[in-house]
């Protein structure tokens, strides 16, 4: 197949994302893992792809975010590059790329640009994420913070629970928002909190705010690819609305496959080279003695 230009819209940036708050226009994000994912996402349009450490679970099919490494996300980033031009690029820092120093973490982020081709990093957390937030963007990489259900703290949350939905831990979130703006993120990602709360630190935040789970009242929507074409069919947050049964679709292909494959109904006259007659036959004169005639056709 040969590569083709992705899409003549513009780029989106970071202050795209701004324009589009100010404006009053969603912002539309998805996220990828490969090229072909990522061509057309951005050929339908989408403002930005996230290469989530999400792809542990969903391409990797681990039993969650913890063990994907810098390298998995980095072979994945390179490939979305490759695929979208016009989106905003967004490369989720994974478990243990941010927290252990500023300067491991400043140093990963810029590999996310430098060799994944991405524009943006994103990492999981409130204020205890804040400094190192600062140093990234500091260093002149965006960042997108990421506060709620944050999966890389599924052990300290007790599994894949809404947050927020007490008085207290909403104060606490809406606080943490305005840490991470104040630190210099240019959006943050609300994960599964309940709507009311996510209209309200959408309001109280000049930046962005990106939902997943969160209610309409966010600046912008995020989706992981493969919940909402249906291919993982493993396990679906309620927040998801399926837009696809890819996984069903894929099932009905293969069996189809495999029954065209058994009855001879596939490879048809259609996925096949020929041969002039005259070179086979001339073939079969020059075979002929040395194997068993007559061949098929
Ligand atoms: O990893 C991911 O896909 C994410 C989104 C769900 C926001 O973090």
């Amino acid at each position: 197949m040969s590569a083709q230009p992705t899409s003549d819209r513009k780029k989106i940036t970071t202050l795209t994302f701004r324009q589009r708050k100010e404006q009053g226009e969603p912002v539309t994000v998805l996220t990828a893992y490969d090229y072909a994912t990522a061509l057309a996402a951005d050929r339908a349009g989408i403002d930005c792809l996230l290469v989530g450490d999400s792809l542990g679970m969903v391409v990797l099919g681990y039993e969650n975010t913890l063990s994907v490494t810098m390298e998995d996300m980095l072979h994945h980033c390179k490939a979305v590059a490759r695929g979208a031009k016009a989106p905003l690029l967004i490369g989720d820092m994974p478990f243990m790329s941010y927290q252990v120093s500023t300067q491991e973490a400043v140093r990963n982020a810029g590999r996310f640009l430098a060799e994944g081709g991405m524009d943006a990093v994103k990492l999981e957390g409130g204020r205890e994420a804040a400094s190192t937030a600062e140093a990234i963007v500091n260093v002149g990489i965006p960042a997108l913070g990421h506060i709620g259900l944050t999966p890389q703290s599924v052990h300290k949350l007790g599994g894949y629970k809404a947050q927020g939905r007490t008085a207290r831990a909403a104060h606490r979130l809406i606080d943490d928002a305005l840490i991470l703006e104040d630190a210099g993120c240019f959006a943050v990602v609300l994960e599964a909190i309940p709507d009311r709360v996510a209209e309200l630190i959408s309001r109280k935040l000049s930046i962005p705010t990106i939902g997943i789970g969160a209610g309409a009242g966010c600046d912008g929507q995020v989706l992981v690819s493969h919940d909402m074409l249906g291919l993982f069919d493993r396990f679906t947050p309620k927040f998801v609305k399926k837009y696809a049964d890819m996984h069903g679709e894929m099932l009905r292909a293969f069996a189809e496959y495999k029954a065209d494959v058994i009855a001879r109904r596939f490879p048809a006259e259609a996925h096949v080279y020929p041969m002039p007659d005259d070179e086979w036959q001339a073939l079969l004169a020059e075979l002929e003695g040395e194997m068993e005639l007559p061949l098929t056709r």
